[in-house]
């Protein structure tokens, strides 16, 4: 054969292979198409999110965080995020103080129970709790007033 023969047939020869291999490559995709029209294999993370949806889990009904039973309030995710890793939202729920008493309880954690350095948060975590868990008032009730008092008949 001449060399420019050769040529000519090794041409049509790759381009056959090629148009041959794009086919295969096209069915293979068509027939996966069938099996997975959603192509989930290729993103899983919606399928993870269906099944653990947010609004569920930070969801609040008549001013109570459903899913750990805190008030809602302002910084109530702070919280939620670092108060309940360890133990139930109950135990705060418990827990009446003030300002002082709150900062000790947070202190007693950090000292006994490694609880982390709240940093910057610690203080909107306390305006929290002293917002929403404050110390209970005791004692007698105050003292009436403005009363409109009445004759005895
Ligand atoms: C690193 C773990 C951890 C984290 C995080 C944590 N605590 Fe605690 N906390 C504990 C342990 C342990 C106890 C003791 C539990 C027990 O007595 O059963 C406790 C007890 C408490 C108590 C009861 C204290 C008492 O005097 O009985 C309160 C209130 C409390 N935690 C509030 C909080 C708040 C508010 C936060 C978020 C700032 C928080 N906890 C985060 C570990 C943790």
């Amino acid at each position: 054969m001449e060399k420019e023969q050769v040529e000519l047939v090794r041409k049509i020869y790759r381009i056959t292979l090629g148009i041959l291999s794009m086919t295969l490559l096209l069915a293979v995709a068509i027939v996966y198409i069938q099996i997975d029209p959603a192509l989930k294999l290729f993103n899983n993370k919606e399928e993870i999110a269906q099944v653990t949806p947010p609004e569920d889990d930070d969801l609040i009904e008549n001013g109570i965080h459903v899913r750990t039973g805190l008030k809602d309030g302002e910084s109530l995710m702070l919280v939620v995020q670092n108060c309940t890793a360890c133990h139930s939202a109950k135990i705060i729920i418990q827990n009446k103080a003030d300002r002082e008493g709150w900062k000790s309880i947070i202190k007693w954690m950090q000292e006994t129970q490694s609880l982390w350095e709240l940093g910057e948060n610690e203080d909107k975590i306390i305006d929290y709790l002293v917002t929403n868990y404050p110390p209970q008032k005791k004692g007698r009730r105050a003292v009436l007033t403005d009363i409109e008092w009445y004759e005895l008949e």
